[in-house]
């Protein structure tokens, strides 16, 4: 294992679950975590936060969005300032299903980034081309765009962490080959090795139907430093499967 890039596998719980399932779910995983070497990472709905930080020990808590304002008349937003309260340490930005249901877009994105940057989170960036744009040769070209758009300026290798997740792959059971993972993820390092200080410190993780059968052939890939798992994370066998695939 490289040790500047500890593997990183994060569950995103998307909007899934009760409060009493949450609580069971992480003391499982908790009790488990000790024997895995990659740093293990969930997020819930905003309002099992509290129950699950009540529960979690050893593991890293995260967040599925924030806002891009600071604390104040904004009815309905979670700040990033209220999620390191609670005692966040990762929360995802710009993920596909934000951009296709409320329209989010790379700007709105970097100022998410950034206020969770300031408040001492670390944001999961997330990129990722829909099938369209894979079937029509543009994957390379979307990904920059993603890249320069979304990563804020004064970002470093340390302060975020890039998850490709091509939108076609995500809860479709079809996963991408290593060959497209493999060349993306090359792609990502190269882009931000230029941009961002202490590059060797990136963690590029992969999302889009990982489960415990494809974990470990998509995890040893050498620019791949962890996934970001949906569907698989609301179990913890299966979870936890995928994260013991991460060496
Ligand atoms: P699935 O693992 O369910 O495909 O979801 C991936 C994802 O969107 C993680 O953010």
């Amino acid at each position: 294992m490289d040790l500047k890039r500890r593997p990183l596998i994060a569950g995103n719980w998307k909007m899934n679950g009760t409060s009493g399932g949450a609580t069971v779910l992480v003391a499982g995983l908790s009790a488990a975590a000790p024997d895995i070497s990659a740093e293990l990472a969930v997020c819930p709905p905003f309002v099992h936060i509290e129950s699950v930080r009540k529960a979690i020990s050893v593991i890293s808590l995260g967040a599925q969005d924030v806002s891009f304002h600071d604390d104040g008349a904004f009815t309905g937003e979670i700040s990033a300032s209220m999620l390191a309260d609670m005692g966040c340490r990762y929360v995802i930005v710009g993920h596909s299903e934000r951009r296709q249901h409320h329209a989010e877009q790379d700007q709105i994105i970097a100022a998410k980034a950034s206020k969770a940057m300031q408040a001492g989170l670390i944001p999961i960036i997330c990129v990722g081309e829909t099938l369209a744009q894979r079937q029509t040769g543009q994957t390379e070209m979307i990904i920059e765009l993603q890249l320069s758009g979304a990563v804020p300026r004064d970002a470093t290798g340390k302060s975020i962490v890039i998850a490709y997740e091509p939108v076609w792959a995500i809860g479709t059971g079809q996963v991408a080959t290593t060959a497209q993972i493999a060349e993306v993820h090359a792609q990502i390092r190269e882009n931000l090795q230029k941009r961002l200080a202490e590059p060797d410190y990136l963690r590029i993780i992969y999302g889009g139907s990982v489960k415990p059968e494809n974990a470990s052939e998509i995890l040893s890939l050498a620019d791949v430093d962890g996934a970001l798992v949906g569907g698989a994370s609301l179990k913890a066998e299966s979870f936890l499967a995928i994260a013991k695939a991460a060496v």
